[in-house]
């Protein structure tokens, strides 16, 4: 049984075969994913192009877990709404894309829609210092974003324990959300510096092991980390 102390894998569908993008979300809800993590990018705030509202819609019928919208696009405010009609239950924003993060935040939760506020990598946390107690979740970047594939950011293990810190202190719930470059072999590492939700796109869906066996062997790395 799962209790709150739990670490949540959430497949990042960019390493997905796009081609049956539908059955993958299928198959990764059913090998026990807590969460699907969809990248949106729009060749602007970062270099790359991904996947739009419609295609949410498209997949949203082929599971009933929660789906979080990582939004690396300049701008969000234009397009958060597109997405929560389309079946999005939490939007992630990248503090550096907000002109007043307030302002976002609270536009998020009006739309009845979990909030979670994404750091880049070289982003202070202390950005975030007043922030923090207003949102469901803070997703540290563990690589530079637009790409999936890249080799995880040692440094970020670091910047997960001060987030972690900075929850403790204020007493709050936010959960620690880390992003790029995910594996059996880091899993432990983030998850004793306080992440609890684990974002992995290639070591799910590009591994040589099936989805179960990979999304399986992460949640068992990082819980070893908490032992
Ligand atoms: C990077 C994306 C990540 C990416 C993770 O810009 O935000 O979600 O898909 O992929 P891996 O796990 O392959 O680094
Ligand atoms: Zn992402």
């Amino acid at each position: 049984m799962r209790n709150s102390h739990d670490i949540k894998i959430a497949p990042s569908i960019l390493a997905a075969d796009f081609s049956q993008l539908g059955k993958q979300v299928k198959q990764a809800t059913e090998a026990g994913a807590d969460s699907i993590h969809i990248d949106v990018m729009d060749g602007h705030f970062v270099p790359n192009i991904s996947i739009g509202s419609m295609i949410v819609s498209s997949i949203r019928s082929w599971s009933d877990l929660p789906f979080e919208i990582h939004m690396m696009v300049s701008e969000p405010e234009k397009y958060i709404k597109d997405f929560v009609d389309a079946g999005a239950n939490i939007i992630t924003v990248h503090i550096e894309a907000c002109k007043n993060i307030y302002q976002t935040i609270n536009y998020i939760k009006q739309l009845g829609v979990k909030a979670n506020i994404a750091l880049n990598p070289p982003t202070a946390v202390s950005s975030i210092a007043e922030i923090i107690t207003e949102v469901d979740g803070i997703l540290v970047m563990t690589v530079n974003p637009g790409f999936g594939g890249q080799t995880f950011i040692k440094n970020m293990i670091k910047k997960v324990g001060d987030v972690n810190s900075i929850i403790s202190s204020k007493s709050i719930q936010t959960e620690i959300c880390v992003d790029g470059g995910i594996t059996v072999e880091n899993a432990s590492q983030v998850a004793r510096a306080g992440a609890k939700v684990l974002v992995a796109g290639s070591a799910i869906f590009s591994s040589n092991n099936s989805i179960v066996d990979s999304i399986n062997n992460i949640r068992t790395a990082a819980h070893m980390g908490l032992e």
